[in-house]
């Protein structure tokens, strides 16, 4: 079994091919940064990469190229990341390079994955979207729409697939705070305690081969997802406009 999985330089990708590749699966890792993916590589049996910035649309097809006949069972569409600020603040070219990673680069790969593995009548994507996409997030606003289209998205296709009683699956992760480099390059720092990479990681991929549509790690995250449902919209932000206040750092922080 093969799986490529996006964003695997770093947090919950990087320990979604970890965990794949002690199940025994052969992997195709994509990000940025050249040498990180070839460390990787070296410490995860010399597997493929494929270096590509996906908030260009080519990129986006060279890596989908790339993979092009090497029969790959699992899409991860795992790499994103959010831009803090209020929205006439925040800068339009990097958000737009945001909306192109969270969104464009994981609904091109959705798309040109799920026709092939619906052809070859097997095949697993796992979405990263995050809890953040069952609400509105003010002072994150970009990056929580671009996680409720990833959620929407994914429960759509789901219904699809199900109707079509087709054997493909479709898995979204919604996790809540994970301890990884999404805070340093967003420019916050965490109001509540974060999960490990590991352990959001571990949950989704037993879910992802399970065939089941959420992977929520963690109790309260899942109190929350079900809770918003109850609570009115301008009510919840409210709610979430004090969430991100609480963690604005001052100065924003690039890795
Ligand atoms: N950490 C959390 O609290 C949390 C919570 C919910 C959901 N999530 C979601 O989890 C996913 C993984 O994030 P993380 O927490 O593991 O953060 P992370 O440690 O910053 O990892 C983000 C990954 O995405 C890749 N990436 C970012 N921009 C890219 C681009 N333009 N082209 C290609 N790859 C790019 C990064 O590669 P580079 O090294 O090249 O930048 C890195 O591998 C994201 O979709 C994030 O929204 C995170």
């Amino acid at each position: 079994m093969k799986a490529l999985v996006t964003g695997a330089t770093s947090g919950i990708g990087k320990c979604i091919a970890k965990s794949l590749y002690r199940r025994g699966w052969e992997l195709i890792l994509t990000g940025r940064d050249e040498s990180v993916l070839r460390s990787l590589s070296d410490e995860l049996g010399g597997c493929e990469t494929v270096s590509a910035d996906l908030a260009d649309r080519k990129e986006v097809m060279k890596v989908y190229e790339f993979c092009r006949g090497k029969n790959v069972d699992m899409l991860v569409n795992n790499a994103g990341y959010g831009i803090f600020g209020e929205f006439d603040k925040t800068d339009l070219d990097d958000e737009i390079n945001m909306i192109n990673v969270n969104i464009t680069a994981l609904h091109i790969l959705t798309k040109l994955f799920l026709r092939d593995f619906k052809q070859r009548g097997r095949g697993r994507i796992l979405n990263v979207a995050s809890v953040a996409g069952f609400m509105t997030g003010p002072l994150l606003s970009s990056y929580y729409a671009s996680k409720n289209y990833v959620l929407r998205l994914s429960i759509a296709i789901y219904e699809e697939l199900r109707r079509a009683k087709s054997p493909v699956t479709i898995t979204v992760l919604c996790p809540g705070p994970v301890n990884t480099n999404f805070n340093n390059r967003a420019g916050v720092t965490f109001s509540a305690k974060p999960v490990s990479p590991e352990f959001a990681a571990e949950y989704a991929v037993k879910k992802a081969l399970a065939g089941k549509l959420f992977a929520i790690p963690g109790l309260g995250i899942k109190a929350c997802a079900i809770g918003q449902r109850f609570i009115p919209h301008k009510l919840l932000a409210a709610v979430t406009y004090n969430v991100q206040h609480a963690k604005k750092r001052t100065g924003r922080k690039e890795k």
